[in-house]
């Protein structure tokens, strides 16, 4: 790779160990990418340092705890480092652990203490805890052009997509070097020739609610994987939550990390802006039919008893929390089915001030922030059957839980956690 002298200061260590391993690091990883040069990066989004049972008992080095962790697992360095106070701006995604509801997660007291521990360590090094994977929701909103290193699928596609900031899919390894050098490599989507159109996909059915973005998202995800497709067709300028949803639906079933909506996305006014006259290389509709098939796809369960509802995959926004509140007010939820609703920190702490977190556990029902079921591997105990109003919820969960999963919208979710049955549908 060429290197700049101040990459090249980094890697000689004429500014410490920390930045000579992290630039060691991000120099092997450009390499194998093929990319020439790096960018500079102010904003990085990761995990850097965090640690769980696991971790602890396969690093025993003596040391300081997130040292060890930072230097030998994020860093992949052979020695301990002493971490520096961080100078890129630098935030924490979703953690495994809601510190409040640690309990009614089903957390144990240790991973509870290790969360906090590596919390205070990050935050004491100028590590912004979010502990969401909306940071976007919680006050980091890179603006256009902007070059950022994000690790969590669902922001990647809403930044680059809708706020038109660059970003590829990065890993905890190379934003923890990131956070400490500013540098990530140039490859991808920070190429303006990455960014262009691939796929064009023509919306022929509507395309107006949440649910329907989630099943529009999952259905061409799979379909064009790591591809970047053009939408033509969408009769409305959707809101932050449908391209929320839709975007993290088509990362979960493919790996989109860019689309263009002219119109609506910020990079392509028209879509010959979008594809830049780069070569179409597939075309697909999505109609009635094809909406069927993704639902299909997304609801494989066979019981319609409900243990446990789900909602806030990407985490919720405020709007998002006040519409679930709103509609639990003065009701129950059924007595067989447990309901965690989930947020950034951040929100939660705007939902407890409105009220809205209480009107859910008055109605029996818990707001968590921090983490969620498939991050934290957490779920009520005995649960056989899941209802959720997100695509990439019901993808994972069952994969990674053994559950079986209903997807559907805001509401059918609600009406299950107060019946405990499955009544939705398209
Ligand atoms: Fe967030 Fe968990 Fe979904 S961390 S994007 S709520 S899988």
């Amino acid at each position: 790779m060429k290197l700049t002298d101040d990459e090249k200061a980094m890697l000689d260590g004429r500014r410490g160990k920390a930045h000579q391993k992290a630039m060691e690091l991000l120099v092997r990883y450009g390499e194998a990418l093929h990319a020439e040069r790096f960018v500079d990066t102010n904003n990085v989004a990761g995990v850097p340092g965090t640690s769980n049972m696991f971790l602890e008992k396969y690093y025993t080095q003596p040391g300081d705890r997130y040292d060890v962790i930072y230097s030998l697992f994020d860093l992949d360095s052979d020695e301990i480092i002493e971490v520096p106070r961080i100078t890129v701006n630098s935030c924490h995604l979703q953690g495994g652990v809601d510190p409040e509801q640690w309990q009614t997660l089903g957390a144990k007291p240790e991973q509870l203490r290790i969360s906090q521990a590596g919390e205070t360590s990050a935050a004491s090094l100028g590590i912004k805890i979010l502990k969401t994977c909306t940071p976007y929701l919680a006050g980091n909103v890179p603006k256009q052009g902007e070059h950022c290193a994000c690790m969590e699928s669902s922001a990647v596609v809403y930044c680059n997509s809708v706020l038109g900031a660059r970003t590829n899919t990065e890993g905890r390894e190379s934003t923890s070097a990131a956070m400490l050098t500013g540098k990530i490599p140039d490859f991808g989507l920070h190429r303006d020739e990455g960014r262009l159109g691939t796929h064009h996909v023509v919306v022929e059915t509507a395309v107006e609610s949440v649910m329907d973005w989630g099943l529009l998202g999952y259905y061409l995800g799979e379909i064009v994987q790591e591809e970047v497709p053009v939408l033509r067709g969408i009769k409305h300028q959707p809101s932050l939550i449908k391209l929320k949803h839709f975007g993290a639906a088509a990362a979960s079933s493919g790996g989109v990390e860019m689309y263009h909506i002219p119109g609506v996305t910020p990079e392509a006014h028209d879509e010959a802006e979008a594809f830049g006259g780069h070569k179409i290389e597939g075309s697909l509709r999505f109609g009635a039919a094809e909406r069927r098939i993704a639902y299909d796809n997304l609801n494989c369960a066979t019981s319609r008893d409900i243990d446990f509802v789900m909602l806030g995959c990407p985490h919720n926004s405020i709007d998002q929390v006040w519409l679930i509140a709103s509609m639990l007010e003065g009701k129950r939820i059924s007595p067989n089915t447990q309901l965690w609703v989930h947020t950034p920190r951040a929100i939660r702490q705007v939902a407890d001030r409105n009220g809205y977190t209480k009107m859910i556990a008055d109605a029996g029902g818990v707001v968590m922030s921090d983490t969620c079921p498939a991050i934290s591997r957490h779920l009520p105990k005995g649960v056989r059957t899941v209802a959720t109003d997100s695509a990439k919820q019901a993808h994972y969960l069952p994969a990674i839980t053994g559950v079986e999963a209903w997807f559907g919208s805001v509401k059918d979710c609600v009406e299950a956690a107060l019946t405990g049955r499955w009544n939705g549908g398209i």
